[in-house]
């Protein structure tokens, strides 16, 4: 946890901006996973998180905007309870450490809600994305269950964006812990990349040294020799020499702070000439990305920067014809990357995407795209300082969507599909940073991972 003196900061900012009536944020249950007993492992909602630091399950923060007060309600655990968990602080402890200054019983909740109700006052709340969370709600408010969502407080949600978006400095700290232990599950994944292994080893070194540091996974590990398959959560494959490893993994802190890395390797330490060729268009589209990247430029200019490389890449390679800004305006490259550049991260890997990727990525100014890859930038509005997103160019030789697109003809002006032809069976490569934007330009947060291809066949063969 940060010091309380951070929470109470962040709830005040939040109650100014919603100006009157109440504020519920509830906190995760514990979520059963084959009998109730058996839960998933326990993670707390991210709002939550950020407005009260408390990790237990079934905690409801409420804001009162009115009066200034903050609470905190569920019930005490019993010795019944104590007896299966050891000791834990009461729902009064566990507030005041947080610099919340009341605390009640769920009953007492429900009570709060339905006063609350009777008197008109506003009641505000996200959009819940588990159904437990929307049955709560719907209980406390008295709001049918298929209601609760498109209730829930567009103003709430826009004001939650405006604080999450701009890490503070010991935000950053946290974030850049997740990355030290990233680094070490792709360098340790790195060094075991070698014929007649499996996926599944190299996933488990990396989830044990996700563990080493004392935190779970950010997501489900993408370890793929396809990794033409952008989330391929399939590790059964046996590494074979002349494929790419795609490896997208990280981890989270104690606090739930994330990373988010991608490297991909050449599976045996050595890259071949294609790989060497795909693989360095694919770091130039990244580090111009990081030349780019700055305030007041927008992540959908770095994207089509970053794509503009791509393309003049892959013209390079005979794989792409024509006038590259023609190339890059009608999305031609996007057959190879059907992705955007990429995304916030913080609290959740994907950054408060709970909220509606249109509210987190896109503002007035900054609208969503309806262009094939470009269409799926999560986040495309002008930068600013404290912001953190990733850096995540790709490049997929997607049989299937090779074929469409040739079979329809779409941008076959731009496209030599003889040449593709050669290209069917070659995987896929992406490399991925978490950046900083920062007063005049962006940083590559954590100890840099090895990412060069001299880097990377020194990691491999060291
Ligand atoms: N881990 C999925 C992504 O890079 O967004
Ligand atoms: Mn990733
Ligand atoms: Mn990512």
């Amino acid at each position: 946890m940060f010091k309380k003196e951070t929470y109470i900061a962040r709830r005040e900012q939040l109650r100014k901006d919603i100006g009157h009536g109440i504020i519920i944020l509830p906190g995760n249950h514990e979520a059963p996973c084959n009998y109730p007993d058996n839960t998933y492992w326990f993670r707390q909602d991210s709002t939550f998180l950020y407005f009260f630091g408390l990790q237990r399950e079934d905690l409801v923060g409420v804001l009162d905007c009115d009066t200034g007060r903050d609470y905190i309600f569920a019930n005490d655990y019993d010795i019944d309870d104590v007896i299966w968990t050891g000791p834990l602080p009461s729902v009064a402890d566990l507030a005041a450490s947080v610099g919340v200054g009341h605390s009640g019983t769920l009953k007492e909740l429900q009570d709060f809600c339905t006063k609350a109700i009777k008197e008109g006052r506003r009641v505000s709340y996200l959009p819940p994305y588990r159904a437990d969370i929307t049955q709560q709600l719907s209980t406390l408010l008295g709001i049918r269950y298929e209601s609760i969502v498109p209730f829930a407080s567009h103003q709430l949600v826009l004001a939650c964006v405006k604080q999450r978006s701009i890490k503070s400095a010991e935000e950053i700290a946290e974030i850049e812990k997740a990355i030290a232990t990233a680094y070490n599950m792709h360098t340790q994944a790195m060094k075991h990349a070698f014929p007649g292994r499996y996926e599944y080893e190299l996933a488990a070194i990396m989830q044990g040294e996700a563990w080493r540091g004392n935190g779970p996974l950010s997501f489900p590990i993408i370890m793929t020799i396809h990794g033409e398959t952008l989330h391929n959560h399939n590790h059964n494959n046996q590494l074979v020499e002349g494929r790419m490893v795609v490896m997208d993994a990280g981890c989270e802190t104690p606090m739930n702070y994330c990373s988010d890395i991608t490297r991909s390797v050449p599976v045996g330490g050595h890259f071949n000439d294609r790989q060497r060729d795909i693989y360095q268009i694919v770091l130039n589209a990244n580090l111009e990305a990081i030349r780019v990247s700055r305030p007041g430029i927008t992540y959908k200019e770095v994207h089509t920067a970053a794509s503009r490389i791509l393309a003049q890449g892959y013209m390079d390679l005979g794989i792409l014809r024509g006038n590259l800004d023609d190339i890059v305006a009608n999305g031609a490259h996007a057959l190879l990357m059907p992705h955007g550049l990429g995304h916030m991260m913080g609290l959740d890997v994907h950054d408060m995407e709970n909220y509606g990727q249109i509210n987190v990525g896109y503002d007035d100014e900054t609208r969503p795209s309806e262009q094939f890859g470009l269409g799926s930038l999560r986040c495309g509005r002008r930068l600013q300082p404290g912001f953190v997103i990733t850096d995540e160019p790709g490049c997929y030789f997607i049989p299937a969507l090779i074929d469409k697109w040739h079979a329809e003809g779409t941008c076959r002006d731009f496209i030599n599909f003889d040449e593709l032809e050669k290209w069917k069976d070659f995987g896929g490569i992406r490399i991925e940073d978490d950046i900083l934007i920062t007063d005049d330009g962006c940083r590559v947060l954590g100890k840099p991972i090895p990412k060069t291809i001299e880097e990377i066949e020194a990691t491999m063969n060291s």
